[in-house]
């Protein structure tokens, strides 16, 4: 297994002072952060495009971003993220016609590539590329909004995944999204996921550092 990671999703952060914000999350023990894009389409609501991460660049962030696309069609926007400072892309196979050339694209504008599956999404969409994936992304509630619940069935889902990408020997990270909060965090590490997204759990804190430090304490257990 690799490291673990906490990924603090702005989609809960303060955004009239994003900028400080993201920069006092990552100075609280943050690894990275998740960058929740959705398009009123794909998802029913709407927040931020490839300028407000051109934007936390300028203003100074270096950390690693993982922009989360729950938009269709993601081509477009696949180049547009990777110029503004992605640093991983991850996408849902439904909203992509052609998946493998999306995969490529995302790898061929110099990021990490991962696809993201909703609960109620089947894993078959893995079957022929495991080796261009560097990111498996569960959904643990479906996408559109933070703040939700997390889905109990992801446990068996993430035993899952985790076999496959054992079996297959490739260092793929396998990230979980939605609803991760101290209180489930260690279960979820136990069924597989290195990657952890966290919105409300950690923006709607006074304290950052103690939300992350109870974290990593329940995933040192
Ligand atoms: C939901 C987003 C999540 C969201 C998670 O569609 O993909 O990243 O911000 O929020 P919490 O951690 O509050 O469930
Ligand atoms: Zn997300």
């Amino acid at each position: 297994m690799q490291p673990y990671l906490i990924a603090p999703s702005i989609l809960s952060a303060d955004l009239a002072r994003l900028g400080q914000d993201v920069e006092n999350v990552i100075n609280c023990g943050a690894d990275l952060i998740h960058f929740d894009v959705m398009d009123n389409h794909y998802v029913p609501n709407l927040t931020f495009g490839a300028p407000i991460c051109q934007s936390l660049r300028d203003y100074g962030i270096n950390c690693p971003i993982d922009v989360h696309l729950m938009a269709s069609p993601v081509e477009r926007l696949i180049t547009d993220f990777a110029k503004a400072g992605a640093t991983s892309i991850t996408f849902h196979p439904e909203a992509s016609v052609h998946i493998d050339r999306t995969l490529q694209l995302i790898k061929d504008n110099g990021c990490q590539a991962g696809l993201v599956f909703n609960p109620a999404t089947p894993l078959n969409y893995l079957d022929y590329v495991m080796d261009k994936v560097d990111i498996i992304l569960l959904m643990s509630v479906n996408p559109g909004f933070g703040g939700q619940s997390f889905i109990p069935a992801t446990f068996e889902k993430l035993k899952q995944v985790r076999q496959r990408i054992d079996a297959s020997g490739l260092p793929i990270r396998l990230e979980v999204d939605g609803g991760v909060k101290v209180n489930n965090i260690a279960q979820i590490a136990k069924a597989g996921a290195d990657m952890f997204v966290a919105g409300s759990a950690i923006f709607d804190q006074p304290d950052y550092r103690k939300v992350i430090d109870e974290m990593r304490a329940e995933l040192a257990k």
